[in-house]
């Protein structure tokens, strides 16, 4: 059945046929070396409906047409299809940096200010991120741990990613960057994937929230909002980061993704502690 939204007939998953996802897999194989053969066909067709509709282009062999020629429907069409693509510890010199500079800055100012330690993973996918912090707390800050209490929340819009994350069943592909050391004591075989020790899923907790409403969070020292901003409008990612900036006190910590930066008014409330990895401090 149709419904009708904004004069555009809504797309459901039946009316793109297995033979044109199979189209749609061939196009991103051949032209962007894009395999989606991993992924469940029905999500797959939930998504490219997504991008059909965005672009009004409602007959999947016109949409076909559309991805041979224009590679920027391509590029968006591969964004929607991954949109939950995270690893653990992804861009590990990030996360070499929170460790060496960043926590032991937070930690110092938690205990000064007998606060405890709050973080926020904002669009959290399957909880990569969440869980690499609670890794190198556990690592690194046992001593600070017992001193200070911590709270990883971490925040997505999606429900199924986030009963993935609480699950925290990882496929191997998913902790390529991880240590052989930190694989061996955090992980544990389930079945063909790996399962993520209690003590580091103790430290996080998952909650389904939009970040556009990020404002109305719990205040944080710490926030990570990585790889996300990307898929909303400019206008967007100015009202995220605006929301973002209002839970953050004086010095609290933005991290943002590799390919995202700080846009539109809220620069003047931030500086750079590190462009390379995109942290930032809330003045
Ligand atoms: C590519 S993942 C990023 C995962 C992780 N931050 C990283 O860098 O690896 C983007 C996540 O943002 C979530 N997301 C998209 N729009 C959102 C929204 N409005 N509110 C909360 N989460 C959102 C998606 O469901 C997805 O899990």
């Amino acid at each position: 059945m149709k419904q009708v939204l904004s004069g555009l007939p809504l797309i459901d998953t039946l009316e793109i046929s297995d033979d044109a996802l199979a189209e749609i897999a061939l196009i991103l194989e051949m032209r962007c070396n894009f395999s989606i053969s991993i992924y469940k066909d029905k999500c797959m067709k939930r998504r490219i409906a997504i991008r059909m509709r965005s672009c009004r282009c409602l007959d999947p062999a016109a949409y076909c047409n559309l991805l041979r020629q224009n590679t920027q429907e391509l590029e968006l069409l591969k964004k929607t299809l991954t949109i939950h693509v995270s690893q653990f510890f992804r861009n590990p010199s990030m996360f070499e940096k929170l460790q060496t500079t960043i926590f032991p800055f937070l930690f110092q100012k938690a205990e000064a200010d007998r606060t405890p330690l709050k973080i926020c993973s904002l669009g959290c996918a399957g909880g990569e991120e969440a869980h690499s912090l609670g890794i190198i707390l556990r690592e690194h800050f046992a001593k600070e741990l017992l001193r200070t209490p911590v709270e990883i929340r971490a925040f997505d819009i999606d429900a199924d990613i986030l009963q993935a994350a609480i699950q925290a069943e990882y496929n191997e592909d998913r902790l390529k960057d991880l240590p052989d050391s930190l694989r061996a004591r955090y992980f544990s075989p389930s079945g063909s994937r790996l399962k993520l020790s209690p003590d580091i899923r103790e430290l996080v907790t998952f909650h389904q929230r939009n970040i556009m409403d990020a404002d109305t969070f719990e205040p944080c020292q710490l926030a990570l909002c990585r790889n996300t901003l990307i898929y909303f409008t400019r206008p967007d990612q100015e009202k995220i980061l605006r929301g973002i900036s209002h839970i953050l006190p004086t010095g609290g910590i933005l991290v943002l993704g590799k390919s995202e930066t700080l846009v539109g008014e809220v620069r003047r409330l931030f500086s750079t502690v590190c462009p390379v990895e995109r942290i930032y401090r809330k003045l």
